[in-house]
């Protein structure tokens, strides 16, 4: 070997990047840190392909993007396994002491987004409207049968024949929905007790679920002034087989944080926001007092559900964060709308049913609010300082 190439060899390495605070990081922090960002990049992929899929369901010509999202998925997952395997073969070379927690560590925090991710799919699956009761993802709803228990109020107002029998229908609807909120209050009640959270969040999931009963007699006492039907909610057993709370508390904790986002935070903000806007356009003034209690409750439900995701996150610290992360960048780009194909290019505004535009409209300002304010709130926790 020439001295050139011995001298070559002997030379000092580069030294390792510095840290942002001045010492010198080892090169395992360096592969860690830049898997753990692939592993991110891979699941926000991963969320705009499930979001590219379902589009394609509506407009199929836009296939073509689901399949550039999902080979580009594929390939940031690969890449963020290749960089783990990277940072693990580097901390066995290490010099200094690894310790087991920084490896773990670098795994959960994977895992948990990969939870958070996985909550917001089931999550967001179908309509998106107020808390709901799920099983496996799927929104449990009670029948319609005939009877006018929960019709109870009285109220006057004229809807044009020709769309009278859809819309009472449309607004039998939404009051399904409100009746499910019922329980889907009463399942919260439990959740929250189960984690020993503060009587405030008990009380006002409590006072919620009195909201719920009030507007599952709104609706369906709207529906039968609009139609004359007596028909209402009838029993709903599968309200007993909703998903419960894992046993282990982070999981649970973390479970309770990503459904208060979507269903609280989210769902019953993006109904207070659309219900706020269709006050201004309703031209039914029964329809439209109706509208405007809708909207105050929904607003102060969805204060609610973000009182639930601050508290989670003080209670179970770092692997709530992540997984609250892993869930916003789960959260569809697009509403899941269940809207009547007659009601969606805003012909039924003027009888308090939404558009699509408004939905779209409100969704993307609730969705934008929501990733900042979750980044704020995990960025305010000491862990994250
Ligand atoms: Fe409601
Ligand atoms: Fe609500």
């Amino acid at each position: 070997m020439s001295e050139e190439k011995i001298a070559e060899k002997e030379a000092p390495r580069e030294a390792p990047p510095a840290s942002p605070h001045g010492s010198v990081e080892p090169a395992w922090k360096v592969s860690a840190r830049s898997a753990r960002s692939v592993f991110f990049a891979a699941l926000a992929s991963l969320a705009a392909t499930i979001a590219a899929a379902a589009l394609t369901g509506h407009v199929q010509s836009l296939w073509p993007l689901f399949v550039v999202g999902a080979i580009a998925t594929l390939i940031l997952f690969v890449l963020a396994f290749a960089r783990s395997l990277v940072a693990l073969a580097r901390m066995a070379r290490a010099d200094e002491p690894v310790g087991y927690a920084a490896p773990l560590q670098t795994i959960g925090v994977g895992l948990m987004a990969a939870f958070g991710l996985f909550l917001a799919l089931m999550g967001t699956f179908g309509m998106a409207r107020g808390r709901q009761l799920r099983k496996r993802g799927k929104v449990l709803l009670p029948p319609l049968v005939p009877g006018g228990d929960w019709a109870r109020l009285t109220m006057e107002g004229e809807i044009p024949e020709d769309v009278r029998a859809a819309v009472a229908a449309r607004w039998r609807e939404n009051g399904r929905t409100e009746h499910a909120s019922v329980a889907a209050f009463a399942r919260l009640t439990l959740d929250l007790m189960a984690l020993g959270a503060p009587p405030e969040l008990v009380e006002s999931a409590n006072r919620d679920a009195r909201d719920e009963i009030r507007h599952t007699d709104l609706c369906f006492s709207l529906a039968k002034t609009i139609d004359g039907r007596d028909e209402g909610p009838g029993p709903f057993p599968e309200a007993q087989s909703a998903r419960t709370l894992l046993s282990n508390r982070t999981l649970a904790l973390a479970e309770l944080a990503v459904d208060s986002l979507i269903d609280g935070a989210l769902h019953e903000g993006l109904s207070a926001r659309i219900l706020s806007h269709l006050v201004r356009r309703c031209e039914v003034p029964a329809v439209r007092s109706l509208l405007h209690e809708l909207a105050t409750d929904e607003a102060r439900h969805s204060v609610h559900g973000w009182d639930a995701v601050a508290w989670c996150l003080e209670e179970g610290g770092a692997p709530v964060a992540h997984a609250l992360r892993g869930a916003v960048a789960g959260l569809p780009e697009h509403p899941g709308t269940d809207l009547p194909p007659a009601a969606r290019d805003g012909a039924w505004e003027a009888f308090g049913i939404h558009s699509v535009e408004l939905e779209e409209e409100q969704h993307r300002n609730a969705l934008a609010s929501l990733t900042a304010r979750v980044e704020t709130m995990i960025r305010r926790e000491p862990v994250f300082r």
